[in-house]
């Protein structure tokens, strides 16, 4: 029986996901990695999904690291061959759902026809304002951070940026989620514990959930068991309570 929308106080504005152990899932079941990859979809729309009916404003979804490159060739391929059945099948999906879906990472090295698809997705949803839906597509935080830290370099060394102006505030408009709030909670599956450099900046404050389940089997009712985790945790963003200060 699925959780009613109502369940969830407290919602979180910005949920990102690690989505880890599609291979393990995959080698439990003596089936070739591809196939943790494939079902690892089925959990992708399930959770999108989930997003929508509870009226997330923002998910973001770790979907290929700039690191996942150094995988086989074989294993790269087939996952390129998801992405490109996933923003051909599933945009007017979003589309038809009020959802803005947006990529962040780099955008050199995909290959044109998926750079044209996403493009195309974008361009598709960018009038929607219902759940802002990213995936991180050929992304690292620590380029991430570099990049904007090269940008601002170089506004100074024009002469168009004093280096006194440099602000946190003004450093996170250069990073790629720009307009995004920070995450508040940040999900990982697949029993790790670290955060692969996914988001490193913006989830300096971010409530961590780590879940031993593998990604293809993570289910709607976890995602929102996660949500309902989340509710519960005080978050004091390096204060006291009120209580305590005084
Ligand atoms: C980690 O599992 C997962 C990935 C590297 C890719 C994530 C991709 C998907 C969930 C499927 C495609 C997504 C979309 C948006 C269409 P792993 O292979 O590192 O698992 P392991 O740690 O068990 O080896």
């Amino acid at each position: 029986m699925p959780r009613s929308d109502a369940s969830i106080a407290n919602l979180p504005r910005h949920v990102a996901i690690i989505m880890d152990g599609n291979g393990r899932w995959a080698r439990k079941r003596h089936l070739p990695r591809a196939a943790g990859h494939v079902s690892g979809v089925s959990t992708v729309r399930a959770v999108v999904r989930a997003a929508i009916d509870i009226r997330l404003e923002n998910l973001t979804l770790y979907a290929f690291s700039s690191e996942n490159w150094k995988r086989p060739a074989l294993e790269i391929n087939h996952l390129m061959g998801l992405f490109r059945s996933y923003f051909r099948e599933d945009i007017e999906e979003l589309v038809r759902r009020n959802v803005r879906m947006r990529i962040i990472g780099s955008r050199r090295r995909a290959a044109p026809d998926i750079l044209a698809m996403i493009e195309d997705g974008e361009a598709r949803t960018a009038g929607n304002d219902g759940l802002n839906l990213t995936f991180a597509f050929d992304y690292g935080a620590q380029e991430e951070i570099a990049a904007a830290a090269r940008e601002l370099a170089e506004a100074a060394v024009r002469g168009e940026l004093d280096p006194t102006a440099i602000t946190t505030s003004l450093f996170a408009t250069h990073l790629s989620t720009g307009e995004l709030p920070e995450p508040d909670l940040v999900i990982r599956t697949g029993g790790e514990r670290r955060l692969s450099n996914f988001l490193l900046w913006q989830s300096a404050y971010a409530e961590l959930v780590f879940a031993e389940t593998l990604w293809p089997d993570f289910s709607r009712n976890e995602f929102l068991d996660a949500l309902n985790a989340f509710a519960r945790r005080e978050r004091r963003f390096g204060a006291v309570e009120p209580e305590a200060a005084a």
